[in-house]
């Protein structure tokens, strides 16, 4: 139902979102978008490169007196650093192009650089990274804002916090209120809800930086209020729970996926994994004494919140540079070594967050249909009396 692509580099003139699939009729408030896009540039640990961007979105298409028309977005973000890329990556082979002065030989363990290089035949991971790098997340997390947008006219919100960095971990649990304020404040450094845990991952980052090293981390994202019934158990691809997984697992830098307890309920027995249903006659809905399956069974969603974690494993790029083997001579080297970021764990957050916007939009779009906001609202309604009914 909703189809988005992104293009850009990261040196690029600019990044580009193309959204299809969205009802006619939805209000779009720009400055929302601007917001999500500056949460993406936050967080303790960030590298110089947020310094020069100040990412907003110029919509191009599909939106019109601010609401969408049912008409593919289109939208750009400008990347302000284009202005020292120019004559680097210039679009047209000209005489002037500083073509050497940026090339990268010297393959990046864990980047896309040297398999990317040896896939797209270059002798330079400089194409390759260009696109690899994590600055796509800011078209995603701009895409992503019209998604939540959709969902929130439904009463669906969507937040995230930093749960994990390096070896400290949250070791309570958030409620969603909890989740939710410190997904607002912009000042939080880590986005942690527990201010003792936050200062020991401070703690933690200031360590790989002081070390030439970076550190990873986990985000959980949870969506709150989201109805019963989206996705499916009937095919293997309709499964939200798989659905989220590789939209979140695509990240750059996540490296595995958690729904609700998964990982913990693995080593644990049956009868301390599942959560037990009653019936509240009184608000006639069916609840869980917890909610350890993460608003999931069976790739549908059960009417709790969908709780999705995301496990970054370290940046890539290091000070203190591992060894590679140079692209051209094969001799060994050191990893090439540039402005990098040092701990993202809360930008990859809010690229979740975006990447969990648009998967459930699309299954909530599967499920409601419509054209215009109107039919999926009445469609909606339909629904929910059928849920109450029930
Ligand atoms: C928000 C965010 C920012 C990132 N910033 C950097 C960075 O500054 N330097 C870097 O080497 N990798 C960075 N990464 C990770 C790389 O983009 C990623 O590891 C790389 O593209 C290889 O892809 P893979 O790890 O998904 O296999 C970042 C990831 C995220 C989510």
């Amino acid at each position: 139902m909703l189809r988005f692509y992104t293009a850009g580099e990261s040196h690029g003139q600019a990044l580009l979102a193309f959204l299809s699939g969205l009802p006619a009729g939805l209000p779009i408030d720009v400055a929302a978008i601007n917001h999500e896009l500056h949460r993406r540039q936050l967080g303790y640990g960030r590298g110089g490169r947020q310094k020069i961007e100040k990412d907003s979105a110029e919509i191009f298409a599909g939106v019109r007196h601010g609401q969408t028309i049912g008409a593919p977005i289109a939208l750009r973000i400008e990347n302000r650093d284009w202005a020292n890329w120019e004559k680097i990556l210039p679009v047209e082979d000209t005489k002037s192009a500083e073509t050497t002065s940026k090339k990268l030989v010297a393959p990046r363990p864990g980047h896309a650089d040297l398999a990317g290089s040896q896939k797209f035949n270059f002798h330079d991971a400089r194409y390759v990274l260009e696109r690899a790098s994590a600055r796509e997340t800011a078209a995603r997390v701009a895409a992503g804002s019209f998604a939540r947008q959709l969902l929130a006219q439904f009463g669906i919100e969507i937040a995230s916090h930093t749960v994990q960095v390096g070896h400290v971990r949250l070791e309570r649990a958030a409620c969603w209120n909890e989740i939710k304020a410190i997904c607002a404040d912009l000042e939080s450094p880590l986005r942690c809800v527990d201010a003792q845990a936050q200062e020991k991952m401070k703690a933690e980052v200031d360590a790989a930086l002081k070390a030439g090293d970076t550190v990873g981390g986990v985000f959980e994202i949870v969506a709150h209020a989201v109805p019963v019934g989206l996705g499916s158990h009937a095919q293997w691809d309709e499964k939200l729970d798989g659905r989220l997984a590789q939209a979140v697992m695509s990240v750059q830098a996540v490296k595995a996926v958690e729904i609700g307890s998964g990982i913990l309920a693995a080593r644990s027995y049956g009868s301390e994994v599942q959560d037990e249903i009653s019936y509240d006659k009184q608000a006639r809905r069916f609840k869980r004494s917890s909610n350890r399956a993460g608003g999931l069974e069976g790739g549908i969603t059960n009417g709790e919140d969908v709780v999705v974690r995301g496990f970054l494993k370290p940046i890539s790029t290091l000070r203190k540079p591992l060894g590679t083997a140079d692209l051209v001579t094969k001799e060994p080297v050191q990893a090439a070594y540039e402005r990098s970021d040092w701990c993202v764990v809360p930008a990859g957050g809010v690229a979740g967050e975006a990447m969990v916007a648009l998967v459930l939009a699309d299954a909530f779009l599967q499920k409601f249909g419509g054209d215009s906001l109107a039919e999926t609202r009445r469609n909606f309604e339909s629904y929910g009396r059928q849920i109450d009914e029930f």
